[in-house]
């Protein structure tokens, strides 16, 4: 039985002090039907980190080195020394405008498994790929590089998301059917590569426009194990109602 897990990916929104208010008001509120956790810029994680007793942090990234001359860049180390034992890895936004490939995704993946820490993988295909029909294809590429020498003992506690890059703050949601049908697959890929065990024990979440309505129904669905959520993700209500939808 796979818990499911939601986490609020932030991006680059809210300061200190908004992260201070907002874990104060949604911390208590957390229920047990799933893991919950908020994904930080950088700067506010030791904030969050120090107000949380239920949500988990997370980082949004981290670099594959334990350091050096990386000029902007955090270190796995340098979460853990805080407490942080999250990391978003692979964003799509990390892939479109700041150079993540997937050789990085997989060094990265590899120094945060090393770490001890816990990656969340995301993979998704374009609008452009998705009209071409290559959806799978993109997946399966993106799930098989991120996973390069990952040992099989590692691959359980990895957490995949599955973000269609056409469905990330358009409003424009993958059906349950269609966010099915990938996430499924990519278990599938998961499964080619560890064994059936080893890829029923790994969480997939969906990510793209999902509202606080939806969650339930699409975490019904029998691969999907949780979300990545943008926006309903940043307002302290919309939060607390997705607690709640999920009851
Ligand atoms: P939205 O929920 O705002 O579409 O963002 C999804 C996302 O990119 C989460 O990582």
């Amino acid at each position: 039985m796979r818990k499911p897990i939601i986490v609020g990916n932030w991006k680059m929104n809210k300061t200190i002090a908004e992260t201070k208010a907002f874990v104060e008001a949604v911390d208590s509120s957390v229920s047990d039907s799933a893991d919950w956790g908020i994904a930080t810029p950088y700067l506010a994680l030791q904030t969050a980190k120090s107000l949380a007793s239920n949500l988990i942090v997370a980082a949004e990234n981290c670099h594959f080195e334990e350091s050096g001359a990386f000029t902007g860049e955090i270190s796995t180390s340098m979460l853990k020394e805080i407490g942080v034992e999250w990391v978003i890895l692979g964003h799509s936004e990390r892939r479109q405008y700041f150079g993540e490939t997937n050789a990085t995704v997989n060094a990265k993946t590899l120094k945060v498994l090393d770490a001890g820490m816990t990656p969340i993988v995301c993979v998704g295909e374009t609008l452009e790929e998705y009209e071409a029909g290559s959806t799978k294809d993109v997946c399966k590429t993106q799930t098989v590089a991120a996973f390069k020498d990952v040992c099989p003992k590692c691959i359980e506690k990895v957490v995949i998301a599955y973000e269609p890059v056409w469905a990330i703050g358009t409003g424009k949601t993958a059906t349950n059917e269609i966010a099915q049908d990938v996430c499924a697959y990519i278990r599938g890929v998961v499964a080619e590569l560890y064994g059936q065990e080893a890829a029923d024990k790994v969480r997939i979440q969906y990510g793209g426009s999902v509202k606080p309505e939806g969650l339930k129904t699409l975490l019904e669905q029998p691969d999907i194990d949780g979300a990545l959520v943008g926006g309903a993700s940043l307002l302290e209500d919309s939060y607390i109602a997705m607690i709640e939808n999920l009851g």
